[in-house]
């Protein structure tokens, strides 16, 4: 036995070692991803998500939600193109019939009922919370599901955004949603000021397995598309921000205008597809204006933001987010967030 097998490494690692990007990567495999909206996902067909550079199969057998790779063990053909038959998930090629564990229970184009005990599917553990679907590749999460408070409150509206695919690492593009020096840059007048490009000093802690943090006294137009349907008669309206970011991978934003009494909520949450790409998921809630028409102003109003978002954060290298802080120039106070972030990060990529 080599000294790689023994280690369970590659022989390039021996000599040059694995990258903190590398490590981190490998730890995801520990966590719950966000995979596919539960409203995509049908009692009669299973739909496919790609998760950590490998492609699953979703399926709703026996009231729960199941996931597995999406691969028959008879001829490799993807599950998804499948359908669900008994409680159970048909394969689409040659017909053979898969339970809710993952074992094969039947192969119709054998004489008797045999079934090879190697004739089961590997299965990850899933999830349904928040209006999400959760897969953990290793079966083991090490934190729990993100929480999203009001969504159930009849007082409240919840809309679903589109999911969109970025060519970015997925903690590149959650480290964008909470950089609050590029606001008064990149959506200058939507979200930010140019003319006021100072980050307010701010709060930031651990709170179990969430980094919570403030971003208080912004002003921000009435009538950006966020802002329309306040009762603000116009006026700029005085907010307040405070973060939860689930770590690795969700951030609440709860913004409350306490001068109005009104509440919206963002809850964005990131699959890494795989180590330079991501998909990302968006609610948005809010308790006042509630009409359809603040429904697409709203819509709209995301759609203007990752817009401007898009081209900058697909332009970063190198496409992992580099946990080594002296990689990047880190500037105290307006930088604080994302310092943050990288140092749990990496403490994620070698608790393993
Ligand atoms: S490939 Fe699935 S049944 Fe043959
Ligand atoms: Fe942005």
């Amino acid at each position: 036995m080599t000294v790689a097998d023994q280690y369970n490494v590659t022989e390039d690692e021996i000599r040059f070692g694995r990258s903190d990007e590398e490590r981190l990567y490998q730890a995801l495999f520990d966590y719950w991803h966000p995979v596919a909206y539960s409203s995509q996902l049908g009692e009669d067909k299973p739909i496919s998500a790609t998760l950590l550079d490998e492609q699953i199969v979703l399926v709703r057998l026996d009231g729960e939600v199941r996931a597995f790779r999406d691969l028959c063990v008879h001829r490799g053909t993807a599950l998804s193109l499948g359908w669900v038959e008994d409680e159970s998930l048909r394969c689409a090629y040659h017909g053979w019939k898969y339970g809710p564990d993952g074992m094969c229970t039947e192969i119709p184009s054998r004489f008797g009922t045999r079934i090879p005990k190697r004739a089961r599917l590997t299965r990850y553990a899933a999830a349904e919370a928040a209006g999400l679907i959760w897969v953990c590749m290793s079966g083991e999460p090490r934190f729990p599901l993100p929480e999203f408070p009001y969504r159930d409150d009849p007082g409240f509206k919840v809309i679903e955004v589109p999911s969109y695919d970025w060519n970015c690492s997925m903690p590149r593009r959650i480290e964008n949603y909470v950089d609050f020096a590029h606001f008064a840059w990149v959506h200058d007048g939507v979200l930010g000021d140019r003319d006021q490009p100072e980050v307010p000093d701010h709060g930031i802690g651990r709170v179990g397995h969430e980094l919570r943090f403030d971003h208080p006294h912004m002003a921000e137009p009435a009538d950006s598309g966020k802002n329309k349907g306040l009762e603000s008669d116009g006026r700029p309206v005085d907010v307040q921000i405070d973060y939860r970011l689930f770590m690795p991978n969700t951030i609440l934003l709860d913004q409350s205008i306490p001068e109005l009494d009104q509440r919206y909520l963002l809850f964005f949450t990131v699959c890494p597809t795989g180590r330079k790409t991501s998909r990302c998921f968006t609610f948005m809630g809010r308790d006042y204006s509630l009409d359809h028409e603040t429904d697409r102003d709203m819509l709209d109003f995301n759609a203007l933001v990752i817009g401007q978002d898009l081209p900058i954060v697909q332009s970063q290298r190198p496409e992992e987010l580099p946990m080594d802080l002296s990689a990047e120039v880190q500037i105290k106070g307006s930088d604080r967030v994302a310092v943050e972030y990288r140092r749990w990060l990496k403490e994620l990529a070698y608790s393993t």
